[in-house]
């Protein structure tokens, strides 16, 4: 039902759903050490809604940053939540506190105008992008593919909101497949809150005041994370009963991704959310069994007994040696922690 939200969106182009700053707190906590010394571009933020622009005015000091430059899109479409309602487009560079009062004050941002509506795309956005060392947004899920296309045409870092359904796009799954671009912690339960006037589909329980809740959504990197060294503890062990093959390929099914087995050397289909455990020291990724000629790397559609799975993940065991088996942990797991209020830009 939630995923109703997302393709209403996209379909309609209706972009303007914006992330809380508890989201993104939980993410970037992951990241911290890549910031010191680096300029920042939120390229794709209103800052007067933007949690990102909140997140990193407020915590630009515990992060060392150099800079921080946050570009707003002039929406020409006023009825959209964002206010989008000045004759220009601009956009703010902040360089931190200077009054030692610990708060971005307005006299110490510099606001300036574009010529134009503040497009990623436009020429003046590429000058404020070329300068920046790390990009981190939620960018428009219409625009995925060219808004990643651009970030990689002049080699940034980043940290973006997308869909996980961007993994399967011609353009996105190369870039997975070469490690040049991987999923970071995630939405918890694989899914958002986010802020927006648009309807809400989400069932009762799940529906929460003047949000959207779209499910599959992630964040999208190029930096590294310690999870993305975690081996992937495995349990169980081929047989081919248990694990079939493909009627038209040779690889195969194993769903869910916890029942890898430990010890077969051949090609094994996964569902995407394998992805979110991916460690390319212990699985190399050889492609895609999606529609079989998406991109050069989609190599077949997954049928299996005449019936067509959903899309999955071709990969293969990389490590030589013995995959580490399981061990039950001794330790407790620790309380979870409490649960703050999120942030709400319209209040
Ligand atoms: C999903 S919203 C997220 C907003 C904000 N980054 C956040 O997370 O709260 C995407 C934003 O991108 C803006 N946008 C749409 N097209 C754009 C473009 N071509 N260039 C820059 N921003 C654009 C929309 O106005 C919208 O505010």
């Amino acid at each position: 039902m939630a995923n109703k939200n997302l393709n209403a969106a996209k379909n309609a182009k209706k972009d303007e759903f914006y992330t809380q700053l508890i989201d993104i707190e939980n993410e970037l906590r992951h990241y911290k050490h890549h910031f010191k010394g680096k300029t920042v571009l939120c390229n794709c933020d209103d800052p007067r809604v933007s949690n990102f622009f909140h997140y990193f005015s407020y915590n630009f000091e515990q992060l060392g940053l150099k800079k921080l430059i946050t570009t707003c899109y002039k929406n020409q479409n006023r009825d959209l939540f964002s206010q989008n309602d000045s004759e220009r487009a601009i956009w703010l560079e902040y360089f931190g506190d200077k009054n030692n009062n610990r708060v971005p004050d307005p006299e110490e941002i510099g606001i300036h105008y574009f010529q134009g509506d503040g497009d990623f795309r436009s020429q003046e956005c590429i000058e404020l992008l070329k300068e920046a060392d790390i990009v981190v947004t939620n960018p428009p899920f219409s625009l995925f593919r060219e808004y990643v296309a651009q970030l990689m045409k002049y080699e940034k870092k980043f940290v973006i909101v997308g869909h996980q359904n961007a993994i399967h796009y011609k353009e996105i799954f190369p870039m997975i497949k070469e490690n040049r671009l991987w999923l970071g912690y995630g939405f918890k339960g694989g899914a958002g809150h986010f802020f927006s006037r648009y309807e809400d589909t989400a069932t009762a329980g799940d529906h929460r005041e003047g949000m959207i809740r779209v499910s599959g959504v992630n964040w999208f990197t190029n930096l590294e994370i310690p999870k993305r060294h975690e081996d992937m503890i495995l349990y169980k062990t081929y047989n081919s009963e248990e694990y079939p093959k493909y009627d038209n390929f040779d690889a195969i099914e194993c769903c869910p991704t916890a029942n890898i087995p430990i010890d077969y050397e051949g090609l094994m289909g996964v569902p995407v959310t394998f992805l979110d455990k991916y460690n390319p020291d212990q699985f190399d990724i050889v492609g895609i069994l999606n529609h079989g000629c998406d991109s050069e790397y989609d190599l077949a559609k997954p049928i299996l007994n005449g019936k067509e799975k959903f899309s999955r993940i071709l990969i293969r065991r990389r490590q030589t040696g013995k995959v580490k088996a399981y061990e039950q942990p001794e330790m407790e797991l620790p309380m979870a922690a409490e649960k703050p209020e999120p942030y709400n830009p319209s209040v």
